[in-house]
């Protein structure tokens, strides 16, 4: 019988997820499909009953239910646990397993630019679902420095109070951030500013930005955003969310399958679905 996997959120029309999953089920010739599934918050518990009754293989977890799906889980990968977020449950033998590759996803990426973190000051721009799972995954690495900016900084001070992996950090303020920036080696935007529609806004001015530098934003819509434009045009190396997003699916797929996947093949997959 055919396997059972999927995403669920809301909104939920948009996803790239069952593009790039249902590719990589033909590629490596997997009897499989991902379906999307758009469920209300008051319909996450029902869901959940649901997929226990029909014996769903895995699935992803996104806004608004990366916190909310915890407590209907059996089980929880510990790093998921401190970070308090998941974004894919794999089914083992009846029991759910939460975890969260987002921030893995994301360092996996950010490591195919820098061999090691260990020397390295960084900056993270927002305090969101997305900045935790980073700052966490990043602290469990190890870094010199992980300060956070963030509008309000009590979300970036509770990140840092949070974190069970603890590397010397501070909280900065935009303007204080924008006046260090010449600290930094690398700089992570996580917060929504810059996505389409609103392409013309910035987090952050680079005006101080040190040479030599990475700047990686976590949006790929648009592919480069306002800050990566700027960051390139001062010569620093850049990243965009593709290698993220690319990365947290071929972790859960991995979860999922067992199958280290193609990485080239989804980047090209989800690349095309942008158009
Ligand atoms: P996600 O879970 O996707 O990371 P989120 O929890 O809503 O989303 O967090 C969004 C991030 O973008 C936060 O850091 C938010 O700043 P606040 O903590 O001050 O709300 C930031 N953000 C969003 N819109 C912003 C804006 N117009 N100006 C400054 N920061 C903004």
């Amino acid at each position: 019988m055919k396997k059972l996997f999927g995403v669920i959120g809301d909104p939920i029309s948009h996803s790239m997820s069952p593009a790039m999953h249902n590719d990589l089920f033909k590629a490596y010739s997997i009897d499989a499909h991902y379906q999307l599934f758009h469920i209300t918050k008051e319909n996450l518990p029902d869901a959940i009953k649901g997929f226990r009754a029909i014996g769903i293989e895995g699935f992803n977890v996104t806004v608004p239910h990366k916190e909310a799906i915890i407590p209907l889980l059996d089980e929880l990968d510990p790093l998921a646990e401190s970070i308090g977020a998941v974004n894919t449950v794999v089914n083992q033998d009846g029991r759910l397993k939460g975890y969260n590759t987002d921030g893995s996803g994301y360092l996996k990426g950010l490591l195919n630019h820098k061999h090691s973190l260990n020397d390295k000051k960084m900056l993270i721009v927002g305090a969101g679902g997305a900045a935790r799972a980073i700052y966490f995954t990043i602290a469990k690495e190890g870094t010199e420095l992980l300060d956070i900016c963030n509008r309000t900084p009590r979300r970036a001070e509770q990140i840092i109070n949070d974190c069970p992996f603890r590397v010397p950090a501070r909280v900065l303020n935009r303007q204080e951030a924008e006046g260090n920036l010449e600290t930094y080696d690398i700089i992570v935007q996580t917060t929504s500013i810059g996505m389409h529609p609103e392409t013309d806004q910035s987090p952050l001015s680079l005006h101080k930005l040190k040479p030599g530098s990475f700047v990686s934003d976590i949006i790929y819509n648009p592919l480069e955003t306002k800050l990566l434009k700027e960051a390139h045009s001062k010569g620093a190396g850049i990243q965009n969310g593709i290698d993220m997003f690319v990365y947290q699916g071929a972790l859960a797929f991995e979860k999922w399958t067992g199958i280290v996947p193609d990485i080239e093949r989804m980047r090209h997959k989800v690349l095309n679905q942008l158009g």
